[in-house]
């Protein structure tokens, strides 16, 4: 790593860190202002929650919604993306025999509760069957196009998918959804600060993003922007004092807890934009597909789709012969630990991928040391 990740960063130097994206990594100085935010806290909690909670939350939201393309006033704080995927899909005024329609690549947390919720409440769940080999866009939308059915309520799309990392083509997915009388719920988690957003401007209803992965936000900041013509009757899984006070007002409550990581969420998009905003952003798209070039012309391992496809997560697929399955990914995983090279291995389908990252810290060096310990493994 760089000589930011010291700087910046309380990163473990001594390792090459290529998974910026399972739980992001929190700056110094957004760590600063959460220990300031949390002091404050704790010499008067009163003053605290009744006084700078509500009013903080709000200057918060406008902060976030000039950088994803929003109004603030229809953003509320969720502790990550699964509450934010969860909220919507328990509110959903569903009826019995209706259909929500998931991406085969959709993360096992909104999976299972969409399943627990059809169970319940009598509705159908069903997938389009995006492939993790693709050629371009089209490849997805046309799995989206196939899978609509009339009673098909709502679409749920990744907009960069956990373990395949590819880039969803949210807008044009969403026309697909409107032509057929569905809304639309983005799970954005790993959207917001690794690629430009415009979210009122993507045609969706509900839109989830993290902030703690690449908006640098302290762990447990996640955002909830619904349209305002479906606000009224969104509420939190969580019931609280606030119930029935109406959206903005229910998901500012949800009992006693730490909310600095949502008024420190400023701080990480201040530090995003210090480090270049888009600039960081592109930069970062470009590391990444290098060291992806890279760890494949040294190991001979493939990427699964053209570059158009990915941001700043690039995937390579691993030989059969290391196996399929948990356990499997579990094994390269450890071997590549061994070498100090933290990078994510996943089951799909019958493959493993590795999924490699690019963040402010990392360079050229830590793919060459990944490929490197690859080769000792393959
Ligand atoms: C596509 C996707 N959705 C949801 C989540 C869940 O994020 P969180 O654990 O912050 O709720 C993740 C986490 O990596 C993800 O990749």
């Amino acid at each position: 790593m760089n000589s930011l990740a010291k700087r910046l960063w309380t990163l473990d130097t001594s390792w090459h860190y290529l998974n910026h994206g399972s739980f992001g990594a929190c700056p110094r100085e957004v760590l600063k202002a959460q220990d300031s935010c949390r002091a404050r806290m704790e010499r008067q909690a009163i003053q605290f929650m009744d006084e700078e909670l509500p009013g903080g939350l709000r200057k918060a939201a406008d902060a976030l919604g000039k950088t994803i393309g929003a109004a603030g006033r229809d953003l509320v704080f969720v502790d990550n993306a699964t509450a934010g995927a969860n909220a919507v899909l328990a509110s959903f005024p569903w009826k019995r025999g209706d259909r929500c329609l998931l991406g085969s690549h959709a993360y096992p947390a909104v999976r299972f509760a969409a399943e627990r919720l059809a169970a319940r409440r009598g509705f159908k769940v069903v997938y389009a069957r995006v492939p993790s080999r693709v050629r371009g866009p089209r490849d997805i939308v046309d799995v989206y196009a196939q899978a609509l059915a009339p009673r098909t309520r709502l679409v749920v799309t990744d907009h960069i998918a956990a373990p395949s990392a590819l880039v969803f083509p949210v807008k044009d997915i969403a026309r697909l959804a409107k032509a057929a009388g569905a809304r639309v719920l983005v799970d954005g988690a790993h959207a917001p600060g690794q690629i430009s957003l415009d979210v009122a401007a993507l045609g969706v209803d509900y839109y989830t993003g993290n902030l703690h992965k690449w908006l640098f936000a302290p762990k447990g900041s996640a955002f909830l922007w619904a349209r305002r013509a479906v606000q009224d009757g969104l509420v939190p899984v969580i019931t609280s004092n606030n119930a029935g006070q109406g959206y903005l007002k229910e998901f500012e409550w949800t009992g006693t807890k730490d909310p600095s990581p949502f008024l420190c969420a400023p701080a990480g998009l201040a530090f995003h934009r210090k480090l270049g905003g888009r600039a960081l952003m592109e930069r970062n798209r470009a590391l990444a597909w290098a060291g992806a070039v890279i760890v494949a012309g040294r190991t001979g391992l493939a990427i699964p789709a053209p570059r158009e496809m990915y941001a700043s997560l690039v995937p390579l697929v691993l030989p059969k012969r290391l196996g399929s399955g948990p356990k499997a990914a579990a094994k390269v995983h450890k071997a590549l630990q061994a070498r100090r090279v933290e990078v994510p291995v996943f089951p799909i389908g019958s493959e493993l991928f590795l999924r490699l990252s690019a963040q402010a810290y990392n360079e050229l060096a830590d793919y060459a040391a990944l490929a490197r310990a690859l080769k000792n493994i393959l």
